[in-house]
């Protein structure tokens, strides 16, 4: 088990590394959908979520978990799942938390793709976005003299390079009670961890902040694993009854 207080580099040839009774060099690919158990018992526990095993590679498989644990390690997160693509994550990350009368308040220079959620896909379903200059500390701070459920922004953002003050904004966003999504394809967490960032509002409110990488979902929650769980709820909903007669090795 790497430790969070590693060297970087340790970190990203190691972090999460979960060799097999194999004794593989590389990380082993998983190509399955499912996992088999000793009786039909262990197969509903493990649906049941009683037992920490696999179920499901669309849950986690021991390949993708590798990558999440590395992800997480790296960015300074509790928890990171992994996603198919990164407009997964995206929309994974706003479905979980938004709801009809929410309010979004976001920086105008997104992705395209993220721009299309919150201005075309989430109206429909009584969502509000307003889009500001997220260069502009003021006008942070004016939208969000009016209740909002959720801050999301983008930095460096894609194509326009353009930069938001990720902790000021965490800063004034908390303040007002918003949660803070941060999208993050360009900068890696070599360079930037925008979970840390928002720690500077720590002693305000716990710093609840999410951050997208293209296909991943990090999270930092402090004291509120009810929201935590929520977040990745999407992602992991299992179904009602195990096919355990199909899963047994
Ligand atoms: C900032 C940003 N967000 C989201 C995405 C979407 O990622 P994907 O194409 O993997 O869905 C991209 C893709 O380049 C991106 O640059």
């Amino acid at each position: 088990m790497i430790d969070k207080d590693y060297q970087i580099a340790t970190k990203l040839v190691r972090g999460g590394h979960n060799r097999s009774e194999n004794r593989e060099t590389s990380e082993a690919l998983y190509m399955t959908s499912g996992f088999v158990y000793d009786s039909a018992e262990q197969a509903a526990a493990a649906f049941r979520d009683e037992i920490d095993t696999f179920v499901y590679s669309r849950y986690g498989n021991p390949t993708v978990k590798m990558f999440e644990q590395r992800l997480a390690l790296l960015e300074g997160a509790e928890a990171c799942r992994a996603t198919g693509t990164g407009m997964a994550a995206v929309f994974g990350a706003l479905a979980c938390q938004l709801k009809s009368g929410d309010r979004v308040v976001a920086s105008r220079a997104l992705f395209g793709a993220c721009h299309a959620i919150l201005t075309k896909i989430l109206p429909k379903w009584g969502v509000k976005t307003e889009l500001i200059d997220g260069t502009d500390l003021a006008a942070w701070q004016a939208a969000l003299a009016t209740p909002a459920k959720l801050v999301f922004l983008e930095s460096p953002s894609n194509p326009v390079l353009e930069l938001v003050d990720i902790a000021a904004v965490c800063d004034l966003a908390h303040d007002a009670g918003a949660l803070v999504l941060v999208d993050n394809v360009f900068a890696s967490p070599l360079y930037q961890k925008p979970l840390e960032l928002g720690l500077i509002s720590l002693f305000i409110q716990p710093p609840n902040i999410l951050t997208v990488r293209v296909g991943c979902l990090v999270v930092r929650f402090l004291a509120r694993p009810a929201l935590s769980k929520m977040c990745f709820y999407l992602f992991t909903v299992k179904p009602a009854l195990p096919l355990a007669p199909l899963m047994l090795g």
